[in-house]
């Protein structure tokens, strides 16, 4: 070691001393800065939602936009898996990039359905001696100038089998389960004869499922005058909206949804395949074949053999009869559809959050029809594009949102919502941690009566609330919420709210919800008066048929007046869900929902009490569950909004609620599905019940010894999750 340099400590120390002065400086002068800048940002943190937006929302909205959207996209059959939904996903994409949004193309490959090569798919009516009565029709007439009519794909029912089978008919009404008992209390045989069922109450894969459970060899589907038309009245398209005799409901028959081929995970280029042969089970093992009702006309007619129950009765002007064809005719069908793989095009788009960027709200519609799908989905597509535009406008004029917005087009989903599922399971474990609603929109606008919603429970307020800021668009002193009430038939059990429906699964939200646990919503208006009197349809008549075309949509919204309703109403949703400073989440409507729910089921004490079935503690967790909820939103009263903390962690409590009821097992029968409430119910996929994994048991047959061991345990598993959803809430 050498001695110390003097040179060397004197420049050190004068080092020292300047870099403290220097020190003592910055530290002065940035103090005041320091604190300007914490302060502006915790300003930034505490902002709550601007409740004006709503204001600019109105001047922007453009019906001329909506229009030139549904012109476009309904000009040549947007069918998943063709050229031209590729070209439409393109035109979604460039719009967006011009309104300033950053959009992206999500392509994966999926197993789709069609008719094989040239062949016709028919039904046929032979006579004793095997001559041909009659053949039904290969395609929809045109009614309308059609730019690309070559391009319509026949009727079919994507995913049914092929097949040529012959045999006796039987008419089973809706097809629904009850339909078939009804059938087997009178004697009648359905094994080993074709089903023929009429459309409408359930969703038709349903139908075909039973079909396929009571022994059928094949499934008609027809639409009948009863459900698609009004009784005496002429106006049938182009001359009004009811159903012409040659037009016929397509749709896909598979009641596991998301790509057949990828059950579980995405279907990306590197993903596994089974076989067809293992995937077999995933489809109707029985050919299914829609129709008319000039074609279903010839059928039911040639039945002579016991007349019908008057709620049976459709109306085509003879009495129905269940079975036994006149002469010994016989009834066949020549069904060739293959399954063939196919790119399909999502289209992302997304606007960032300042504050809360990896919080997410999403909203999204399909863009794919059965053939040109002006109604279905394509009066919601543009209401989404509207949508994304006024948000993208105001955006550029200055407006940040405090959570991100994430705005997608799905492809695929009459298949059997494939985009939307793929889509999820891609972006699965994000989406668990970050998604904090999602908002659907599919069918804008079915018909002109009447405002509708199909909501999970924790969503009812921000819907009722959306509704009340809106004026009717049919008399602008009431409010949406106010014409919607005075048209709802039964009300909310809860409040004198207007009836709010369960979610379902007929629509996109289904993987959020049913996967992942994302309070989702799905609304559009609906409905027709004839003489005073709603019509009984199901959805619209033209549903899925060639005649969705753009003069129907002109015909049920002449001016866009309802399409600019439900795009204010999306938009005052998304609003709240994105920038209220506390996430607009209803944990004790939730909570009322399941006690009232859980109450329900006191009908069957006596067989849960023989059955020890604990359904006594089944109620008290949902009756803990009300009072943790109270006390919950009662913390939220007297938090302190204006600690950053706190309200993150009471939003990070909301968003999480909905999750408590996902189980990775799935329910008991169908695994696929993994919400223990906000399941689609069994019997009907487009329908909600309360306890859709209790549902299922309670419908096996008591003779079955697995019945009752796996209700106890579902139950459990019931209680459980309601127990601990209560400690997670009661928790600080
Ligand atoms: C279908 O028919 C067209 C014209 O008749 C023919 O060009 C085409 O090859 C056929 N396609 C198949 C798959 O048989
Ligand atoms: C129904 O018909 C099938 C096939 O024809 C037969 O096997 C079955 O035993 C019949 N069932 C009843 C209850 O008659
Ligand atoms: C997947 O394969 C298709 C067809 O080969 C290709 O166009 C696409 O870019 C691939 N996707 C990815 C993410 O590599
Ligand atoms: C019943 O309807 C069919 C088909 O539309 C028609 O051909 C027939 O004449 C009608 N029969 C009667 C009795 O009105
Ligand atoms: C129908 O079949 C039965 C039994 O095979 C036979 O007795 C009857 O003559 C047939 N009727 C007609 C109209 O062919
Ligand atoms: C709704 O549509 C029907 C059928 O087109 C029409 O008669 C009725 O006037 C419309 N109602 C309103 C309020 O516009
Ligand atoms: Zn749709």
């Amino acid at each position: 070691m050498s001695s110390p340099n003097p040179r060397k400590i004197v420049f050190i120390v004068l080092l020292s001393f300047f870099a403290f002065l220097l020190g003592v400086i910055t530290g002065y002068f940035s103090r005041p800065v320091h604190k300007d800048s914490s302060q502006k940002l915790l300003e930034k943190l505490n902002r709550d939602g601007d409740w004006h937006l709503f204001e600019q929302f109105k001047e922007h909205v453009d019906t001329g936009y909506i229009d030139k959207v549904v012109r476009d996209l309904t000009r040549r059959p947007g069918l998943a898996g063709t050229p031209q939904q590729k070209k439409n996903a393109e035109y979604i994409f460039d719009l967006w990039q011009q309104e300033g949004l950053k959009a992206e193309i999500v392509q994966y490959n999926v197993l789709l359905s069609y008719p094989k090569g040239n062949h016709t798919n028919k039904v046929s009516l032979y006579d004793a001696s095997g001559r041909e009565l009659f053949t039904s029709k290969p395609q929809e007439k045109v009614l309308v100038d059609e730019e690309a009519p070559e391009e319509v794909v026949q009727p079919f029912n994507a995913y049914s089998p092929s097949g040529l089978v012959k045999g006796d008919l039987v008419y089973v009404n809706y097809g629904r389960a009850e339909d078939f008992k009804r059938l087997k209390e009178a004697g009648i045989n359905v094994s080993g004869k074709i089903a023929l069922a009429r459309y409408g109450k359930i969703f038709r894969g349903n139908k075909v499922k039973f079909a396929e459970e009571n022994g059928a060899k094949g499934v008609i589907l027809y639409s009948d005058p009863a459900d698609y038309c009004s009784p005496g009245d002429e106006r049938y398209f182009p001359g009004g909206m009811w159903l012409p005799g040659s037009g016929v409901q397509r749709g896909n028959v598979v009641v596991v949804k998301g790509d057949q081929s990828t059950q579980g995970y995405p279907s990306t280029n590197y993903s596994y395949r089974p076989s067809e042969e293992e995937m077999s089970k995933q489809f109707p093992s029985i050919p299914c074949h829609p129709i008319g009702y000039d074609d279903a006309y010839f059928l039911l007619s040639s039945l002579v053999s016991g007349e019908v129950w008057q709620d049976w009765q459709g109306s085509l002007n003879f009495t129905y009869h269940l079975t036994g064809l006149l002469d010994n005719r016989t009834v066949q069908m020549d069904i060739q559809n293959e399954n063939v793989y196919r790119p399909i095009y999502n289209v992302i788009a997304k606007i960032s959050g300042t504050i809360e960027a990896d919080r997410a709200v999403i909203i999204g519609c399909h863009r794919d029809a059965w053939v040109y799908g002006a109604v279905d989905p394509i009066s919601g597509t543009a209401i989404l594009m509207e949508t994304a535009r006024i948000f993208a406008k105001i955006y550029r004029s200055g407006w940040r949102p405090r959570r991100s917005i994430v705005l997608c087009s799905w492809d695929a989903e009459e298949y059997g919502l494939l985009g939307s599922y793929e889509w999820v399971e891609d972006n699965m474990k994000w989406l668990q941690n970050e998604a904090v609603t999602y908002v659907n929109i599919d069918t804008g606008i079915a018909g002109n009566y009447t405002f509708s919603s199909r909501t999970v429970p924790l969503l009812h307020d921000a819907v009722y609330k959306a509704t009340m800021e809106l004026p009717s668009p049919y008399d602008s002193s009431i409010t949406l919420y106010q014409d919607w009430r005075s048209k709802s038939e039964s009300r909310n059990e809860l409040l004198p709210h207007p009836k709010i429906q369960p979610i379902g699964a007929g629509s996109d939200h289904t993987p959020f919800i049913a996967l992942v646990g994302i309070p989702s919503t799905y609304s559009k208006y609906i409905g027709y008066i004839v003489d005073g009197k709603v019509i009984p349809i199901n959805d619209y008549p033209l549903y899925h048929t060639r005649y969705e075309q753009y003069e129907l949509l002109k015909m049920i919204d002449p001016g866009y007046t309802l399409a600019k309703i439900v795009t204010l109403f999306n938009c005052e949703l998304i609003r709240q869900l994105v920038d209220a400073r506390i996430l607009p989440l209803n944990v004790r409507t939730y909570a009322g929902v399941i006690a009232l729910n859980s109450r329900r089921l006191e009908k069957l004490r006596t067989a849960f009490t023989e059955n020890n079935v604990e359904y006594d503690e089944f109620l008290a967790s949902t009756e803990r569950l009300k009072t943790a909820a109270r006390i919950f939103h009662q913390k939220i009263v007297h938090l302190d909004q204006n600690n950053p903390l706190q309200v993150r962690m009471i939003n990070d409590k909301l968003q999480s609620v909905e999750r408590a009821f996902i189980v990775p097992e799935g329910l008991p029968l169908r695994p696929m599905y993994r919400h223990l409430l906000q399941s689609p119910s069994g019997l009907n996929y487009y329908g909600g019940t309360g306890f859709p994994g209790l549902e299922d048991l309670l419908e096996l047959p008591d003779s079955d010894p697995e019945k009752w061991p796996q209700i106890r345990k579902h139950i459990t598993i019931l209680t459980h999750s309601i127990y601990s959803l209560a400690t997670f809430l009661e928790r600080d």
